[in-house]
């Protein structure tokens, strides 16, 4: 049985909750295997459009159970938000949501701090969503993390929080000049909040490998980019935790020698939010005109998107990093009004040319991409079902992206709802 990871090709918002949305319908488990309440996964069906940040986007098509991996740092105020939301969209999350016990608890301290260390960096801020996810990857690897299991002895929990704020609350009063915190207030947010999360935490990684040796399928679904992984992104300008397929395997327990396909889903452009490099970056008309027909604000912040052209660099940078074997092209009706099309096929750096996305984000900042120009279709791709009913401009672009590439694209998506999608 498949056991697929979804992972975005680029720097985040590709469209990946819109097809994991889509590959749910024949996935037995979906789980998503990092970061937090930084994603924004838009979901749209029917007359319904929901953006999800933690729980998985596996919840409304078909009745596959839903993972929050031991990877993931889960607020659980913004979680339990979450699950209100969807109960209201007449889901029952009950024996259909599973959240990790070794899942790490993004707590206020982790809001606080991340906010803080951003102004302290001023012109060299990351831009982060402000979500906690940093610094509570940092107390996850300082080994001093509050773990969903935690929940489960309230009185554990207040030490935990206490020994932990006592190292926090020197920060703040002596490097921030800010007000310590308290933990009885903490506990107080949590306290409501305990008795809804509890009945669904569990062992995760015993669940998912009894579903393996059942021959379930499983998607795994990753949030933000190959771009923003902390080891293989633009970094520093990146965030916490691994998007990349390793991360998969790491944050949901599933071994490596278990992942049958690893899809890389990939706008027909680029966006990116936040700060750092970005090569096929556009000031111009072109960069307004996909931010305007793509809708480009930000699902989770509502950010302005910074947008440019395709980056075939990147694009086979992010191929290779994670074994990609299968491609899902997204947004491909944002072009549709474009009389001209580029994409970068190579880089100049420092006056010699390249084909190597590279890793130092100095010299990502300094390359000057060269560009491959193609006519636009000028037609519309909405509503299209079948790839030989494209426009024939259109069938042209997406093939010299598979060869240029190497990898099939399987899905092309001309629309945001879940109909709007040519599978081939
Ligand atoms: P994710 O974080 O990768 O799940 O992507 P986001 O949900 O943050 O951003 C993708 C945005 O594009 C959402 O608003 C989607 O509804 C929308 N979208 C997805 N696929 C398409 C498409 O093919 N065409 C258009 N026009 N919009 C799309
Ligand atoms: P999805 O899953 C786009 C970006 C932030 C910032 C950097 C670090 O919807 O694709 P963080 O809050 O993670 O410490 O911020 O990463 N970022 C995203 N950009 N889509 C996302 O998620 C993102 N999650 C984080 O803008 O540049
Ligand atoms: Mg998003």
């Amino acid at each position: 049985m498949a056991v697929r990871i979804v992972i975005g090709a680029q720097w985040g918002d590709e469209g990946k909750g819109k097809v994991v949305d889509i590959l749910s319908a024949e996935s037995d488990y979906v789980v998503r295997y990092q970061g937090g309440a930084n994603a924004g996964h838009t979901l749209k069906f029917d007359d319904t459009t929901i953006v999800l940040h933690l729980i998985p986007s596996g919840m409304f098509n078909g009745d596959s159970n839903c993972v929050i991996g031991n990877g993931v740092v889960v607020d659980p105020i913004s979680l339990v938000d979450e699950i209100e939301e969807v109960e209201k969209l007449n889901v029952n999350l009950k024996n259909r949501l599973y959240i990790s016990s070794s899942a790490h608890l993004i707590l206020s301290y982790h809001k606080v701090l991340d906010k803080l260390k951003e102004e302290r960096r001023g012109s060299d801020a990351i831009g982060t969503t402000g979500r906690g996810i940093g610094p509570a990857y940092v107390s996850k690897v300082s080994r001093v993390g509050i773990r969903m299991s935690d929940l489960l002895n309230e009185e554990l929990l207040k030490e935990k929080i206490e020994k932990n704020l006592l190292d926090i609350n020197s920060a703040l009063k002596s490097v921030y000049r800010e007000e310590p915190l308290s933990s009885s207030t903490i506990m107080e947010e949590l306290k409501p909040v305990i008795e809804k999360i509890t009945p669904f935490i569990c062992n995760t990684t015993k669940l998912l490998h009894d579903a393996l040796q059942q021959g379930k399928s499983v998607l795994l679904e990753g949030a933000q980019g190959s771009l923003l992984d902390v080891d293989h992104g633009t970094y520093p300008y990146v965030t916490s935790s691994s998007p990349t397929a390793g991360g998969a395997c790491t944050g949901s327990g599933i071994p490596p020698t278990a992942i049958t396909h690893a899809m890389g889903i990939t706008k027909a452009y680029c966006t990116r939010v936040g700060n750092g490099p970005f090569p096929t970056e556009l000031h111009d008309e072109n960069g307004e005109l996909l931010r305007k027909n793509g809708q480009e604000f930000g699902a989770t912040t509502g950010r302005p998107r910074r947008c440019g052209w395709l980056d075939l660099v990147a694009l086979n940078y992010a191929i290779r990093l994670n074994g990609m074997n299968e491609m899902t092209l997204t947004k491909l009706d944002v072009l549709d009004s474009f009389e001209e099309i580029k994409v970068c096929t190579g880089y100049r750096l420092d006056g010699q040319l390249t084909d190597d996305f590279p890793l130092d984000s100095d010299q990502v900042q300094r390359v000057i991409p060269v560009y491959k120009s193609f006519e636009g279709w000028q037609k519309t791709t909405r509503d299209i079902s079948s790839f030989a009913d494209l426009p024939e401009k259109a069938r042209e672009y997406i093939l010299f992206l598979e060869e240029f590439t190497g990898v099939r694209f399987n899905i092309i998506s001309t629309g945001p709802k879940r109909t709007e999608t040519i599978l081939r």
